[in-house]
């Protein structure tokens, strides 16, 4: 690798369950109604995994997509990552063995990364790093794939209402060309309260294991921390590059909740019509959340070579982090 290269996106897939579900449909089975969800969340209707798909099929379906945009064939890849919680097989092997299997993708190294929906923040970087210690390194499938209608309990308004599922996912490669791609990125944990947002199951012994896999949330307590955690991402990337306000052309947030988007916003001197929001169609996706966002913006033809966009994101761990790309 060459001292000026960055590693960029060269292409972007998402893909969405033909399933939707909207809120008169939850309405129908559940004590909620569409008003109280659309105008707690913002959230209108949500895509849910058929009986008969998997995680991996959603993985590779989005996959597929970013390497034709790309140009890259999957026999070309060095690695694939895979942002997921929700994986085909409990632990082992790890999703993205399997969509490298899938894929054919003979060269390539791979790897699950658990970081909830701050997932493919994470796996943007990992890849980074990958590629820049990895002289002459070939191109990196980056996947965020969550089958959340899998682990939520849909008897449970306080929670169910907030998901869904989907995969997004981005190839990367390095370039020399100026001007272009991933400049930074930010990545934190706050661990020491698991218990605000996890998934019950599991093997630890303190507090011993007695409930199902499912999801569980302290829905007020997340909501403060997200707030504050997407607006630290942002204002981290103005203050440390020293960017201007005018220089950011989009802000790509996890889609978790219109509320938490919008107060987020208001202590950033980003103008709103920066933040792309897609939250109405798709719910919370979790780790799949910020590159499907990042697909429907790059599809809609409003990113221009070089554009900055940040990418901000939170979710269990509780993590938070982001990523300042050059598109
Ligand atoms: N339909 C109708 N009523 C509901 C409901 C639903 N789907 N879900 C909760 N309620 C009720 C509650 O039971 C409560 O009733 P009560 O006052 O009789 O007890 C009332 O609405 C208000 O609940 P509250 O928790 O104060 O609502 P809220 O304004 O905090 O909104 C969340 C709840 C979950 C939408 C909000 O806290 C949130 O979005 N948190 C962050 C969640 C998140 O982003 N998680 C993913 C992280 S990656």
């Amino acid at each position: 690798m060459k001292s000026e290269q960055r590693v960029k996106i060269s292409g972007t897939g998402g893909y969405l369950p033909a399933r939707r579900v909207t809120n008169d449909d939850l309405a129908a089975e559940l004590d909620t109604s569409h008003d109280w969800i659309v105008s707690h969340t913002g959230i209108c209707a949500r895509h849910i995994m058929a009986a008969d798909e998997s995680p991996c099929d959603m993985a590779e379906r989005a996959a597929r997509v970013a390497l034709e945009r790309a140009g890259v064939a999957a026999a070309d890849l060095g690695y694939i990552i895979v942002a997921t919680t929700t994986q085909d097989y409990s632990g082992f092997p790890s999703t993205a063995c399997l969509l490298q299997g899938r894929l054919g993708a003979t060269q390539a190294g791979a790897l699950d990364i658990s970081a909830a929906c701050t997932g493919f923040v994470y796996s943007l970087e990992v890849a980074r790093g990958l590629m820049h210690c990895d002289r002459g390194a070939r191109p990196t499938l980056v996947v965020g794939v969550e089958a959340m209608s899998r682990i939520v309990d849909w008897k449970d308004r306080n929670t169910c209402v907030l998901f869904g599922d989907g995969a997004g996912a981005a190839v990367l490669e390095l370039t020399s060309e100026a001007g272009r791609g991933i400049l930074a990125s930010y990545l934190r944990a706050e661990g020491s309260n698991p218990d605000t947002l996890y998934c019950g199951g599991g093997l630890r012994t303190q507090p011993p294991v007695t409930e199902a896999r499912l999801a569980h949330m302290n829905g007020r307590v997340v909501f403060g921390f997200a707030v504050k955690a997407m607006a630290e991402v942002v204002l981290h990337f103005l203050e440390t590059l020293q960017l201007s306000p005018e220089q950011v052309s989009f802000v790509v947030p996890h889609q978790a909740n219109i509320r938490i988007l919008q107060a987020a916003q208001k202590r950033l001197p980003i103008a709103p019509e920066k933040f792309f929001m897609n939250i109405a169609e798709v719910a919370n996706t979790s780790a799949a959340s910020i590159p499907l966002a990042l697909a429907e913006l790059d599809r809609s033809g409003r990113l221009r070579a070089g554009d900055l966009v940040i990418t901000t994101g939170f979710g269990a761990g509780l993590t938070y982090g982001g990523n300042a790309i050059l598109w």
